[in-house]
């Protein structure tokens, strides 16, 4: 992940430059339609659409390629990233034709090193969701599978409707799932459920998603945009700096000891107390 200012303050595109994460240029409306993707910014929000509901969202590289492209250039000033799919499903995976030669440069292993890079390409589309300068939402209805599942697991919070069903189909096709899901995918559910969860490729329905901690809100389908929408005005109306300052911390408090995690959390609320009470 990304550091980002220690001292409270809300990243700028200066910070974001100087950590690697530097805007780039916008993807064009061309671009973002090969994609299979629209992008719809509105202050502080970003929505992103997987917008190809005739292939029930099935993502191809050029939809990976096209996350990864809006996330190097999201505007500054955008706090919450809503992820949602248009049609009847959140998206069904990666698109199977890829498998049958139609993905433009699939990859065959044969060149272990550059597969390696041709993957953490790809995975780009996914690592930006947890920078902690954005708040990341998916809005999860109807099939998230394979990929579609592991771009929900990339965002902090998933907000899912009642007819969502979650699969991690990869290991049911003799494939692992490569595009960082199965960290979270056993941070949240534990080793075991994952474990199960994985090598039977069996679906699990929005309320088991909710015991198991999939999911953290669960509504009706037709009040999934309502829900949505109050969540992000609530992460919107807490404080910036501590927005940002929180997520960095809770994000790397499982990799930490408590004394580690201890001291940083002094560290942020140190630079919490200068951008308050400082000169
Ligand atoms: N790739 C390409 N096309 C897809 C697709 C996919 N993953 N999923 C659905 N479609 C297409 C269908 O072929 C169909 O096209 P036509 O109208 O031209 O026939 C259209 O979308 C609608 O699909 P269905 O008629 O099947 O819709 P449904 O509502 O009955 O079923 C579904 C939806 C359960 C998602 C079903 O389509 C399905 O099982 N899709 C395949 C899911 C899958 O195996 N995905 C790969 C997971 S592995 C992965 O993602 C990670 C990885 O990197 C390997």
């Amino acid at each position: 992940m990304a550091e980002s200012n220690t001292d409270g303050r809300p990243e700028t595109a200066t910070d974001r430059a100087a950590h690697g994460a530097a805007p780039g240029a916008a993807p064009d409306g061309a671009a973002l339609r090969e994609a299979g993707l629209r992008l719809d910014v509105d202050g502080a929000v970003a929505t992103v659409t997987l917008n190809r509901p005739e292939r029930r969202n099935a993502m191809t590289f050029a939809t990976w390629r096209g996350l990864a492209a809006i996330g190097r250039s999201l505007p500054a000033d955008v706090r919450v990233v809503v992820l949602r799919g248009e049609g009847p499903s959140f998206s069904a995976g990666i698109d199977l034709g890829m498998f049958s030669g139609e993905g433009d440069g699939f990859t065959d292993g044969s060149d272990a090193e550059g597969s390696d890079r041709f993957i953490a390409e790809l995975q780009e589309g996914y690592t930006w969701l947890r920078r902690p300068e954005i708040v990341t939402v998916a809005a999860v209805h109807g099939h998230a599978i394979g990929a579609g599942f592991q771009l929900a697991l990339a965002c902090d919070i998933r907000v899912a409707a009642d007819d969502a069903e979650f699969c991690m189909k990869e290991p049911a096709l003799g494939l692992v799932p490569d595009l960082t899901g199965t960290k979270p995918l056993v941070e949240i559910a534990g080793i075991g459920r994952a474990l199960e969860l994985c090598l039977t490729a069996r679906t699990v329905l929005a309320d088991e998603a909710a015991r198991i901690g999939l999911a953290e809100i669960v509504v009706p389908r037709d009040g999934l945009d309502g829900a949505v929408r109050d969540l992000v005005t609530a992460l919107l109306a807490v404080n910036p700096g501590a927005a940002v300052a929180t997520k960095r911390l809770l994000w790397q408090a499982p990799g930490n000891t408590l004394e580690e995690q201890s001291a940083a959390e002094r560290r942020e609320q140190i630079g919490r107390l200068r951008e308050m009470f400082g000169r």
